[in-house]
């Protein structure tokens, strides 16, 4: 398993682009299965979550095509097979996504039952209940999720979700696309990556109202056709990125982003002392400000309140900060596992059930530490480049499954990390790296983590 070697204490100055959002590339990519015409994706990016979705397109029967690296013309014409097998659903969660077109298209979908993961239980319960709303027949067969619509075609309903839930949002608006007659669904999640998911089932026809807000009406039509679409920015690692200069005292220039997309997380992080000065409407200026970091407290909360994913990387700077915080974590019950590896490195956290108190202003010293999910592992990064001395990260596949060549990205802004990769037993350096995020593409992963 690779590891990245940091040599921390080096402010990060210079320009940062960001990517492709990955939680909407994923959506998206399961909605090209939706028609049997070709669809094309510009901005996908290249990270292992997207190479274990288009794997799992092909596996159906979908042709994938990248003319470049970062754009796929996905054509699922010829889908011979309606199950997402254990092996990728167990590697990632968000496999489920290919529930909602396949049951849509077809009528009929299996998919494996994803299992507990690193931070709780995350069931599907809720996704399940809504696809039987729309009349599906839903049973559980041996671990796999077998759901039918009896008619063949799935029935306009009302869904009113009891908790926010991202994908089953987005599987249900995938659904509801080529049911017959109108679904609303209440209480829907508002996450930017609906509305993008929105947008381009319209663009391929599709007649969805309301996406970004908590209620969204869609309108059933008989067929989907071809569309071409750019995936919207990745905020999470556009916040991970502000974090990244706030915490080295450095001066990065974020380029390619969407602020809007992450209102709450800038005006927390300004509240605690970090300038984000919007330059122009894709670019922001962030540095500490002169008086320096802040201790504020912080409850994550679906959007548009502060977000889950940006949970670990915001404790990170807390540890930096003057004064005490309080992180209270509401949307997964075992989201601080880079508490521990952080306390390893000398940081002040007390966790207590959903509640984190972090004492700033810790001396942080580079240590050995594990990541356990993809934004815990964000996080130690974070920490590690604050951190006096050498911190090795293990288990970084977590990292690869969301964040582009991020070795590459820290490096041309002056960071000292380098991925070490084990079998080779030598340093790579970054430009090797996007290579070998993808043949780490086989590498058994025990706990799908949720980002
Ligand atoms: C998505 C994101 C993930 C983010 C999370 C919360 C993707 C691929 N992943 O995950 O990065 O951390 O949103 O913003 O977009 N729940 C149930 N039953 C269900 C579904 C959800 O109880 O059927 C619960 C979950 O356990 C959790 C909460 O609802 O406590 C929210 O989960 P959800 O929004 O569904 O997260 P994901 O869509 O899996």
């Amino acid at each position: 398993m690779d590891k990245f070697l940091i040599r921390g204490g080096r402010p990060l100055q210079g320009k940062i682009e960001i990517g492709g959002a990955k939680n909407s590339a994923l959506p998206c990519l399961a909605a090209t299965l939706l028609t049997a015409e070709t669809v094309t994706l510009h901005n996908v990016p290249y990270v292992k979550d997207l190479i274990t979705q288009r794997r799992l397109l092909e596996d159906l029967g979908a042709t994938v095509l990248t003319p470049e690296l970062r754009t796929h013309k996905v054509t699922a014409k010829n889908v011979t097979l309606f199950e997402a097998p254990y092996e990728l659903v167990k590697t990632m969660r968000a496999s489920v996504l290919a529930l909602g077109p396949l049951l849509g298209r077809f009528g009929q979908a299996k998919v494996s039952l994803p299992g507990g993961c690193a931070i709780g239980t995350r069931p599907i319960d809720l996704h399940l209940k809504a696809f039987e709303q729309l009349g599906a027949q839903v049973s559980l067969e041996k671990g796999d999720v077998v759901a039918r619509a009896p008619k063949g075609r799935l029935v306009g309903s009302d869904v009113d979700f009891e908790t926010v839930t991202v994908t089953g949002t987005e599987n249900v608006m995938m659904a509801a696309a080529l049911a017959t007659g109108r679904t609303v669904i209440r209480n829907a999640a508002m996450e930017p990556e609906i509305e993008d998911l929105a947008d381009l089932l319209n663009k391929m026809g599709a007649r969805i109202k309301g996406a970004g807000t908590p209620q969204i009406d869609i309108e059933g039509v008989d067929e989907l056709g071809s569309a071409e679409h750019t995936i919207i920015p990745d905020r999470i690692e556009t916040g991970t990125f502000i974090v990244a200069a706030a915490i080295t005292d450095g001066e990065l220039e974020i380029k390619g982003c969407r602020p809007d997309h992450l209102v709450a997380v800038i005006d927390k992080l300004r509240e605690a002392g970090v300038s984000i000065e919007e330059l122009n409407p894709s670019t922001l200026l962030v540095k500490r400000e002169p008086s320096g970091l802040k201790s504020r407290d912080v409850t994550t909360e679906p959007h548009p309140k502060f977000p889950t994913d940006m949970q670990a990387q915001y404790m990170a700077l807390m540890t930096q900060a003057e004064g005490t915080s309080v992180i209270i974590e509401t949307i997964f019950e075992n989201r601080f596992m880079h508490a521990s590896e952080m306390k390893r490195m000398g940081a002040d956290i007390q966790i207590s059930g959903s509640s984190a108190v972090v004492r700033g202003r810790a001396q942080l010293v580079g240590a050995p530490v594990l990541a356990s999910d993809l934004r815990a592992s964000a996080s130690l990064v974070l920490a590690g480049l604050a951190a006096g001395g050498e911190t090795l990260i293990d288990r970084v596949y977590h990292i690869d499954r969301g964040y582009e060549t991020i070795v590459r990205k820290l490096r041309s802004v002056g960071a000292d990390i380098e991925r070490i990769k084990e079998d080779v037993t030598q340093p790579t350096n970054d430009a090797a790296e996007t290579a070998g995020a993808a043949v780490a593409i086989g590498t058994v992963v025990d706990n799908p983590s949720p980002s």
